[in-house]
């Protein structure tokens, strides 16, 4: 009998956004995207709001946060983004890294120095004041996980993209072996263990299968292939593989 694992799947419709605002247009609408996602099984829905609205807008967040079922944001620490996301209200926040221009997240947040970090500090504060889960999107590596938990995280999200990018056998098995250590500790420090950042149809398996692994995010492959098959296949797909 095949092995199945329970990995949730958060899919990320940024880029269906991204799409219509390309036209300035009312369609694709996120908000019809993220229900067809969850009649295709995903598990949470993903979005990132940027402080440039480059796609997902204020009012998309507020229609999403709206719906039934768990609706997960990604969001950098600044203050007033941290104030939109409390006014929405999601069930969860994931605080990422964010530079003006980069063409997407292009890794963890900086964890490793001990210097204080006082505007992380206070997202986290406020955001669990509130009632929002806090996950902290970190690179695999142990100082990293550590100080997300002593910094209040409930979860970590490992950032997969080395493990992602490479097309080397040998270097994917010791990046693959590097988040399994990270998720290790993770799960010790009793924090819970989410993933994602360039999977795909064709990697995502080896993550969903790490020990402890609660939950995948994927977003740009899904809605990449959903041009091709539809939604709706994409994602019943991507929950298949990762299953
Ligand atoms: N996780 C985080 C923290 C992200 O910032 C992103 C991109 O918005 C994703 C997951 C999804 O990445 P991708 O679109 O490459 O699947």
């Amino acid at each position: 009998m095949a092995l199945t694992s329970h990995v949730k799947l958060g899919v990320n419709i940024d880029h269906i956004a991204t799409l219509r605002q390309a036209r300035q247009e009312s369609e694709p609408d996120p908000v019809a995207a993220a229900r067809v996602c969850k009649t295709a099984g995903a598990d949470m829905i993903v979005c990132h709001l940027r402080k440039d609205r480059r796609h997902i807008q204020d009012a998309d967040l507020a229609a999403l946060c709206a719906l039934k079922g768990e609706t997960h944001l990604e969001l950098c620490d600044d203050p007033e983004m941290v104030a939109v996301a409390l006014k929405a209200k999601p069930s969860s926040v994931c605080l990422v890294p964010e530079t003006a221009r980069e063409v997407t997240t292009r890794g963890g947040l900086d964890l490793l120095s001990d210097q204080k970090d006082p505007r992380l500090e206070n997202a986290i504060k406020k955001l669990k004041k509130a009632g929002i889960e806090v996950s902290l999107f970190v690179d695999p590596d142990p100082v990293s996980v550590r100080r997300a938990k002593a910094l209040g995280a409930d979860t970590v999200e490992l950032c997969t993209t080395a493990y992602a990018v490479t097309r080397e056998k040998n270097k994917q098995l010791a990046e693959l072996e590097t988040l399994a250590l990270a998720g290790y500790l993770a799960h010790e420090l009793g924090l819970s263990l989410h993933a994602g950042h360039a999977l795909d149809y064709h990697n995502a398996r080896g993550v969903a299968r790490l020990p402890h692994m609660a939950c995948l995010n994927i977003g740009f492959s899904i809605v990449a292939r959903s041009v091709f098959v539809g939604l709706k296949a994409a994602v019943a797909e991507m929950k298949q593989t990762i299953s």
